[in-house]
């Protein structure tokens, strides 16, 4: 089995191809039949995924049995005033990719994003319920998912949210620094939603790929929080001394909307390979740990 990894250099990308390369991760093995699998590891300087012919190409070179699409244009308040580059990137980007995938046979794996919905309510989206997206990187990640549906005919759709992974630039790593400038740190305390181990979610995906069970899955942290309770958490597990206060988000006026609500439910995962998300307080723990370690 030949598996293209696509954003290779991303959060999860790169998370995906250790677990790849080191035959899985403290969370478990690869499932069988991956443990043998070549892993083909790109990013945009092997290919711009905008380009259709450079798609093309790319999937006719390498033959994958199987895309993990880990690309994306995640500048959320950028995607505003940048919104061509953003359409780009989160929807022509996977419809060249489903459509490649569609020529080759190769099933696809397409990570979409929480953003999705619009925010009303209080309860956890499912996948039953209907995308309703209040900002331009929602808007184009709600194509993308849309095109790989219309284009592939062996997909898997993974909404994850709030994602942080070794390396990348996060929420975690953020309020990490911050608390090394400041005192006090304010953070908004009226979102709330999942945050998510980039190291979890590729071990989730990785679980997915054999099953040939395509469809719209939710794959997050378990658990709800505010942003104002991650950094609390975060502050307090790095055993730094700066005080986070919560705020509300008119404090912090933003370019993008972002959504009141945005925690997701996992009954699609449950369903097919088991719902093993760890509570985000564990897994945010973890992150921390091997940081301090490194
Ligand atoms: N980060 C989050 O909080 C979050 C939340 C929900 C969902 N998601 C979704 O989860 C997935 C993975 O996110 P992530 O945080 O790992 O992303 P990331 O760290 O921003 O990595 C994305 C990668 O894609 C590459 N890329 C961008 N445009 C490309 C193009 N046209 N052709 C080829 N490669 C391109 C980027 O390269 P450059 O760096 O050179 O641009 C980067 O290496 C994405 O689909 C994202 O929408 C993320």
């Amino acid at each position: 089995m030949k598996i293209l990894i696509t954003g290779a250099k991303g959060q999860l990308g790169r998370e995906l191809c250790r677990q790849m390369q080191a035959g899985g991760s403290a969370l478990g093995p690869l499932p069988e039949r991956l443990d043998l699998a070549t892993v083909i590891p790109v990013d945009i300087e092997e290919a711009d995924l905008t380009a259709r012919k450079e798609v093309a190409t790319l999937v006719r070179r390498y033959a994958p049995d199987v895309v993990i699409n880990c690309a994306a244009f995640t500048d959320v308040n950028g995607a505003e005033s940048r919104r061509d580059e953003a359409f780009a990137a989160n929807a022509l980007a996977p419809r060249n990719l489903a459509m490649a995938c569609r020529e080759a046979e190769a099933s696809l794996i397409h990570l979409s994003t929480d953003y999705v919905f619009g925010g009303e309510g209080t309860r956890p989206f499912t996948e039953a319920d209907l995308p309703a997206p209040a900002s331009v990187y929602g808007t184009t990640k709600l194509l993308g998912e849309q095109y790989v549906q219309y284009f592939s005919n062996k997909w898997f759709v993974v909404r994850t949210s709030w994602l942080y992974g070794r390396g990348g630039n996060n929420f975690v790593n953020t309020i990490l620094r911050l608390a090394d400038e400041k005192d006090e740190i304010r953070v908004v305390n009226d979102q709330q939603g999942n945050p998510t181990n980039a190291e979890d979610l590729a071990h989730h995906l990785l679980k997915l790929v054999p099953t040939k069970e395509y469809g719209l899955y939710h794959c997050t942290g378990s658990g709800v929080c505010t942003w104002y309770d991650l950094a609390s958490e975060i502050v307090r597990l790095s055993g730094k001394k700066a005080k986070v206060l919560p705020c509300a988000s008119d404090e912090f006026p933003s370019p993008a909307k972002r959504p009141a609500n945005s925690a997701l439910e996992h009954g699609m995962l449950r369903a097919t390979v088991g719902d093993a998300m760890r509570p985000w307080q564990e897994a945010l723990a973890d992150y921390i740990s091997e940081l301090k370690l490194s």
